[in-house]
Formats: C-alpha cells, structure tokens, sequence
C-alpha cells in the first residue's frame, strides 16, 4: 500500500514501453478495398475520407500502395455491374472481385481474404435470398437454406481466383459449415475461413453502406444480424461457427462491443478477429474536422483497445494511415 505501493514508479519513459501490455503493428492489420465495375477511375467515398472505389484495372496497384505501408493483408468487396434478386455477380466467375482477386494475386504478394455476402449484389440489398413479395410484407425473412447455396458458390469462386481466405458476413445460419464443405469438394482445402461470427445489427455501418451501395432497399437486418443487447448469444454463435469450422472468429463492430471481443478470447484457442467498422473510422474523422479530436492520437487509442480487449488481428479503415505511423 501507499507510500511503499506507487504504480508511477513504472510510468517514466524509459520503463513504459518495457511493461506496456499490448501494442499495435503493421502485421495485425487487414486494410478493406473497394472495387468497382462500374468506373475506370478511382472514385473517392465522400463519408469514408481517404477511401476509394477503384477499378479492376487499379486493384493491384491499390494493394501495393497498402503493401508499402507495412500492412500485408487486405479484405476486397465489390461493386458490381449490376444487381439482381439473387446476387448472381457475387459468384460469377468474372465477376469484379473475382476478377480484382486474380490480378492481386499475379502481380502482388498480398494477403488476400474475400468478403463473402450477398447485399452488394442483389438489387434489394438484402443479403441473401428473399420472396418476391416481401417489399410488401412486413415479415418477410432472408430465406435461410437457399442463401447458404449462393454464399458457398460465391467463396469457391473467391477461391478458385486465388483468395487465401473468406470472410462470410451475412449472418446466414450454417454458412461457415457450408462454405468449409464446399471449399473443401472444391480442392480448397488450404483456403480458410474468417467467420464474421457476432455481427451486430449496428447504425455504425451507415458509411461502408454508401461506400459498397449495400443499404438494403426495404426493411432492415435485424431479423439476421444480432441484437446489440446482446452478449450471451455472442458466445453461442461464436461456438457453432468454431464447430462449423471457422479458423478465425470474428466480432463487429469493435468499439462498442469490447465486451464481447474480451468474452470470446477467454472462451476460445482460435484467433480473434475484431472489425473496426465505417462509423467508427467516420466518426473520429468528422470530430477531428472539426479539430475537436487528434486523429492520428484517437485512430491509434482506439486500436490498441481493440487489441487490449483481446483481438489478434484488426480490419480497419485506418490500417494503412497508421501503419505508417507505426
Ligand atoms: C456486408 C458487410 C457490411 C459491412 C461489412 N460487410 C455491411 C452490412 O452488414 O450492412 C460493414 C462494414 C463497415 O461498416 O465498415 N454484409
């Protein structure tokens, strides 16, 4: 106890860095990339500062500027040509990640994981498959099993163009199951799976939504993605997705669910994957704006408690800011 006690002891310069806890790298960080059909430019994301859309033909080279920064690892979603009821550019074989997939991996050494969901490319922006009539009934659902057909075409052909890893993101049950078997009949045995196990139905995917044009239609996603009052099913779905085979467990958003990302490194040897979604990236941007905030100083807090709370790695808007940092 006080005097002998005096935490402050270990706080000078010198000794901090000695018994610091947790820190930030380069290497635990995957940088999201937007590619788009529908341009031939880079096209800035208004809500998204420093982010772009860029073309197939710019993909690689938007992956080496990444690449330089120290960060190795990135996570590719699509704007596509265009949409339909059952998102059939999610699993065409040139469609505009695929494509962007196969270009990265030539000219690259980049490590590459495919987001694997339907909302970008189904004209409703749900993300999977729906009735026909369900803009105009107020209970319509995602039809489970038939999305589960769709997400595991889309991760194969992810795969067959060269993704290393698939992150399926649509809260479909089942989905991490059916994409290992059918990776696996597929001779993917080596690709793994980024499980978005606990996804939140957030408000802080308001900006990726505009950046991805993957806002749904009508309706919303509570009826597939979690309650944000929730913690206990956290567990649960991390446990089935474990069981279905994921190799890396993930929670999003990741500030405001700490809890969670700390509940599931406690309870499970897999590594733990935490995404630092669009409004929490927007939101320290639009503060630091204002110059209510310091950017770079909050961008960093903010990942370290991400990896203090628990998380091997981070998929983050800021990766390849601070890497340059770092
Ligand atoms: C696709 C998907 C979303 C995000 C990642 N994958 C949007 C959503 O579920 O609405 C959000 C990422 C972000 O906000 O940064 N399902």
């Amino acid at each position: 106890m006080y005097p002998t006690d005096r935490p402050r002891r270990l706080r000078t310069d010198g000794i901090r860095p000695l018994v610091g806890e947790s820190s930030v790298s380069a290497s635990d960080l995957v940088a999201p990339v937007f590619v788009d059909a529908t341009t031939d430019e880079r096209v800035p994301i208004e809500s998204m500062p420093g982010h772009e859309r860029v073309p197939v033909s710019e993909a690689a080279a938007r992956v080496e500027e990444i690449r330089e920064t120290g960060v190795e690892a990135v996570i590719l979603f699509g704007v596509p040509e265009s949409k339909d009821a059952k998102g059939t550019r999610a699993y065409a074989d040139d469609g505009v990640v695929q494509r962007a997939i196969r270009q990265i991996a030539a000219d690259t050494d980049a490590y590459v994981i495919g987001d694997v969901c339907l909302c970008e490319y189904t004209d409703h922006g749900h993300c999977g498959v729906i009735e026909d009539d369900a803009e105009t009934d107020p209970t319509f659902t995602v039809r489970n099993d038939e999305t589960l057909e769709l997400l595991a075409a889309t991760a194969v052909s992810q795969a067959d163009a060269g993704a290393e890893m698939v992150a399926p993101s649509a809260m479909t049950d089942g989905q991490v199951g059916a994409i290992r078997e059918a990776l696996d009949d597929a001779g993917h045995e080596d690709v793994a799976v980024l499980s978005y196990a606990v996804k939140y139905e957030s408000a802080f995917y308001g900006p990726f939504r505009d950046a991805a044009d993957g806002a749904p239609a009508f309706g919303d996603r509570r009826h597939y993605q979690m309650d944000p009052a929730n913690r206990r099913e956290a567990l649960r779905e991390a446990r089935i997705d474990a069981e279905e085979g994921a190799d890396v467990l993930m929670v999003k958003p990741a500030l405001p669910y700490l809890d969670v990302v700390a509940d599931l490194r406690r309870e499970f040897d897999r590594p733990i994957a935490a995404y630092n979604v669009s409004g929490e990236y927007a939101m320290l941007h639009a503060a630091a704006e204002k110059g209510w905030l310091d950017l770079e100083a909050t961008a960093l807090e903010s990942l370290l408690s991400v990896k203090r709370a628990g998380a091997d790695l981070i998929i983050t808007y800021f990766a390849e800011d601070l890497a340059e940092q770092l």
